[in-house]
């Protein structure tokens, strides 16, 4: 017997749920009125629903375009031109979340903030350990070392590790510092 086969129809369910808020939201009617493929904080505002359940409603948009219901543009990069012909210093990732900048966006919403940081930790944890593995010497004749933009630490935590005497400092945003501090992190 195919499980996937069983484990979806036992779920079968959720899509119906999903049309059905769908409906009760209009998304249809709002993209419509939209014109354009219209960016899912644009449809959040639009309907209107709170900043801190656009996850959740990005997680419904992702189910209904799978079923087919919807089509998804490239994500705002058909929009990228907008960024050339404006004046002013606005990224197109700015233009896609009503100006922030994306360090906002990620302290405003915890979940992405953790997996951002996460994903960075991840790329820095293969890189640092294969940087004072292999070039230890790169840190000859320093006594200090301060990662600015650090994140949650994880390229100091290394190098404070492999190479003893060198002081590290971590500097980042407040609450990515804060969120250091609180976790278990005896060295920092
Ligand atoms: C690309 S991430 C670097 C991640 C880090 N290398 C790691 O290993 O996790 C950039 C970092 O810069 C921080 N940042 C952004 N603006 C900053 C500012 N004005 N001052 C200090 N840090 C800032 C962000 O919070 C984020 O952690």
């Amino acid at each position: 017997m195919d499980c996937t086969l069983i484990e979806n129809l036992s779920l079968s369910y959720i899509s119906s749920f999903a049309l059905r808020c769908a409906v009760d939201l209009d998304i249809s009617g709002r993209i419509q009125a939209y014109g354009r493929p219209i960016p899912l904080n644009e449809l959040a505002r639009s309907i209107p629903t709170p900043p801190e359940k656009d996850l959740m409603l990005g997680r419904l948009m992702t189910l209904l375009v799978h079923q087919g219901v919807f089509g998804q543009s490239q994500d705002g990069w058909n929009r990228l031109s907008e960024v050339f012909k404006d004046t002013g210093n606005c990224t197109l990732f700015e233009k896609l979340h009503d100006g922030k900048k994306a360090w906002e966006i990620v302290k405003e919403i915890p979940e992405y903030g953790n997996t951002f940081n996460e994903a960075m930790a991840s790329q820095s944890n293969s890189i640092t350990r294969g940087l004072v593995a292999r070039c230890s010497n790169i840190f000859d004749g320093l006594n200090s070392l301060v990662d600015v933009g650090g994140g949650t630490g994880t390229t100091v935590k290394i190098i404070d590790e492999a190479i003893p005497g060198l002081k590290c400092t971590l500097f980042d945003l407040p609450h990515v510092v804060k969120s250091v501090l609180k976790s278990d992190s005896p060295s920092m």
